[in-house]
């Protein structure tokens, strides 16, 4: 099969999107019709604030970057009250293309951007927010726009493995390595085990296929090894939609 069928781009869309009801909209926008892309994954996730943090990891430290992690995790345009609202559609488009395809269709990154320069796009939907310090001062702004789309071949790779295991994606479809683990592997309190410890998560069992890179990662960390990724990147997907309280700080969830 041409490599190029094989493409894939990871979208989210954000809570404010469905807070406004626009996501039959952006789907229909996004169809095989208008795109030529398949679906190849799609989970609704309370994105818990590791999960935000790794999406994210590379803005840490930016002014905006606080506010980021509120907005994507549900808690700018949901309350406390409401908390249980607070979700993204998190989907993964393969085809031909799919990255310049969906980021074609969702639009620059800045909301007031996109309606000058690319008026139709899903971002020119969207809202500029300023950000301010803790006195009052505006420091920054906000992109509440609607929709995330992967910006190039090594993001889209780094981000649908980061929300998608290989198990929530058809086997034919899988366009990243996979391996089988050969461990038990738990999670808790930011580390890892090969033994069950009260508490903790059992992430990964023998037999279990996963990422290759994941795995290896795995490996690394527990030889005491430096990994190519952080223990967080992997075990964000397993906490996904969890209930207990497996993060170090619950009240990061
Ligand atoms: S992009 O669109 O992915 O190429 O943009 P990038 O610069 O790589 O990603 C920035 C993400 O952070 C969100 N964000 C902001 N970016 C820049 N400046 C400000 N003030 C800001 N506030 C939020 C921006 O929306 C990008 O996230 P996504 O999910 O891609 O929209």
């Amino acid at each position: 099969m041409d490599k190029r069928e094989l493409e894939q781009t990871l979208v989210l869309i954000k809570p404010d999107a469905l807070k406004q009801s626009l996501t039959g909209y952006m789907l229909s926008l996004l169809s095989e019709v208008h795109t030529g892309l398949r679906f190849a994954g799609a989970k609704i996730v309370t994105v818990h604030k590791m999960l935000a943090e790794e999406h994210y990891a590379e803005h840490r430290g930016k002014p905006f970057f606080p506010s980021l992690i509120d907005y994507i995790t549900g808690r700018i345009h949901y309350s406390e009250e409401d908390a249980w609202k607070r979700r993204v559609v998190a989907l993964i488009y393969q085809g031909p293309d799919a990255i310049k395809k969906i980021r074609d269709i969702a639009g620059p990154t800045n909301p007031q951007q996109a309606r000058d320069s690319k008026p139709g796009s899903v971002r020119a939907l969207g809202t500029v927010i300023p950000v301010e310090d803790g006195n009052g001062a505006v420091v920054d702004s906000r992109m509440d726009n609607l929709i995330h789309a992967s910006a190039n071949p090594a993001d889209a790779e780094r981000e649908i493995k980061l929300w998608f295991a290989p198990y929530d994606i058809p086997p034919a479809m899988r366009e990243f390595e996979t391996a089988e683990s050969d461990e038990h592997y738990y999670f808790k309190g930011g580390r890892l085990f090969t033994s069950h410890e009260p508490g903790s998560a059992c992430i990964m069992a023998p037999g279990d296929v996963a990422w290759q890179s994941d795995l290896e990662a795995l490996r690394s960390i527990m030889a005491g090894k430096k990994a190519a990724c952080s223990l967080n990147t992997v075990v964000a997907k397993y906490l996904i939609n969890e209930q207990r309280e497996l993060i170090s700080n619950p009240s990061s969830l």
